[in-house]
């Protein structure tokens, strides 16, 4: 048969693994069915024999991963008969939120930290249309003013707190154990609230217990230094850090999160911002692959635990990419070295821009 049906998102392809029915109205921006992209040219350079994916979140409709629980807990509220969502957000969340309620035609409303999203997200929130309600305080405020005015508003919660979301997100430990035929070694993540991990650990189990894989990841979560209340063993009340999207210090997930460490017997670490940064830049120099900087947290974290053996040579590691380099071009920018040259538009000065930059 030479055409395949189209892909129409995550809840169709997993319906029976989803709480739909199959009247529900599926909002969707066929999010999902993202790329495994085995690294060539990172494992060399450390020198090790380690098999190394990175699944390419950015790759979804909004350039995140938001978008796998977005399309269910935006379907759900429909279902329901919620005319309006809501989300506090250091950015992603918020772009998800506005794209797919403005799919189902319902309202978005978001609150994000006054002056701490990259400039992507926030054209994203806008153009679609979202209420952007920016406060004075971080990420932490915003979600406990949401939770308190969801309980005098006619609103629906679409942090990862609404149990949807993280039905939507296990998705993604399905197709990874679907393309490589087992579930991998390693399975890295840069953590914020920690329910993507938690989504993870979910759909791995469930594979598992279903009987379509025999083996599960040990689970690594790596946070931002400045803002690592697992590692400090505490929330954090100021957390800083360049990787926004992760600048989080009381993580609504936290119970879930020690729980999947424990059952996958996977740990926790934190980079600092240098390495999150460096890994970023390595990625796109020498593996062609954009992502944003909290995003990077994965692979900067795997690297240092490759190098150390603690993740052993023989492995099969995948490292999740979050979001698309392009939510932050202005973090790109600063960190690029390369001069952009300008020079006059003649066939000589283009000529000799080049041969004085060849490598
Ligand atoms: N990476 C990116 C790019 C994110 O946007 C987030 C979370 C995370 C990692 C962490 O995921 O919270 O499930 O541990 N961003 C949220 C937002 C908080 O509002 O967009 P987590």
């Amino acid at each position: 048969m030479p055409f395949r049906p189209r892909y129409t998102g995550l809840i169709d392809k997993y319906r029976d693994r989803l709480p739909v029915h199959d009247d529900t109205r599926i909002i969707s921006l066929g999010e999902g069915n993202t790329p495994l992209i085995r690294l060539n040219n990172i494992p060399r350079l450390l020198g090790k024999e380690v098999d190394i994916y990175v699944k390419y979140e950015g790759l979804n409709p909004t350039g995140s991963f938001k978008d796998r629980g977005m399309t269910m807990a935006v379907t759900k509220a429909v279902d329901e008969g919620s005319r309006a969502i809501i989300c506090a957000s250091t950015g992603n969340t918020s772009a998800a939120a506005a794209a797919y309620a403005s799919r189902a035609g319902i309202a978005s409303f978001v609150l994000i930290p006054d002056g701490k999203i990259a400039l992507g997200k926030l054209a994203q929130a806008m153009i679609h249309g979202a209420v952007v309600i920016q406060i004075k305080g971080n990420f932490d405020a915003g979600m406990q003013l949401v939770k308190d005015v969801a309980l005098e508003a006619p609103v629906t919660i679409v942090n990862s707190i609404n149990p949807f979301r993280l039905q939507g997100q296990k998705t993604a430990a399905f197709e990874i154990v679907e393309e490589l035929e087992c579930a991998p070694d390693f399975h890295c993540l840069p953590v914020g609230n920690a329910g993507n991990i938690t989504a993870h650990w979910m759909g791995y189990r469930e594979y598992q217990d279903h009987g379509i894989v025999n083996n599960h990841p040990r689970m690594v979560g790596y946070q931002a230094a400045g803002s690592a209340p697992f590692m400090r063993g505490q929330p954090v009340d100021n957390p800083e850090t360049v990787a926004t999207a992760i600048r989080i210090g009381h993580p609504q997930s936290w119970d879930k999160a020690w729980k999947v460490r424990e059952e996958s017997n996977g740990w926790f670490d934190e980079c600092t911002d240098q390495e999150i940064l460096a890994a970023q830049k390595l990625l796109a120099l020498k593996e062609g692959v954009f992502c944003e900087p909290a995003s990077a947290t994965s692979l900067a974290g795997a690297i240092r635990d490759i190098k150390s053996g603690k993740i052993p040579e023989g492995s099969k590691v995948v490292c999740t990419l979050t979001g698309h380099g392009l939510k932050d071009p202005d973090i790109a920018i600063s960190q690029s070295t390369a001069p952009v040259h300008t020079v006059e538009a003649t066939l000589e000065s283009v000529k000799r821009a080049i041969l004085e930059n060849m490598a």
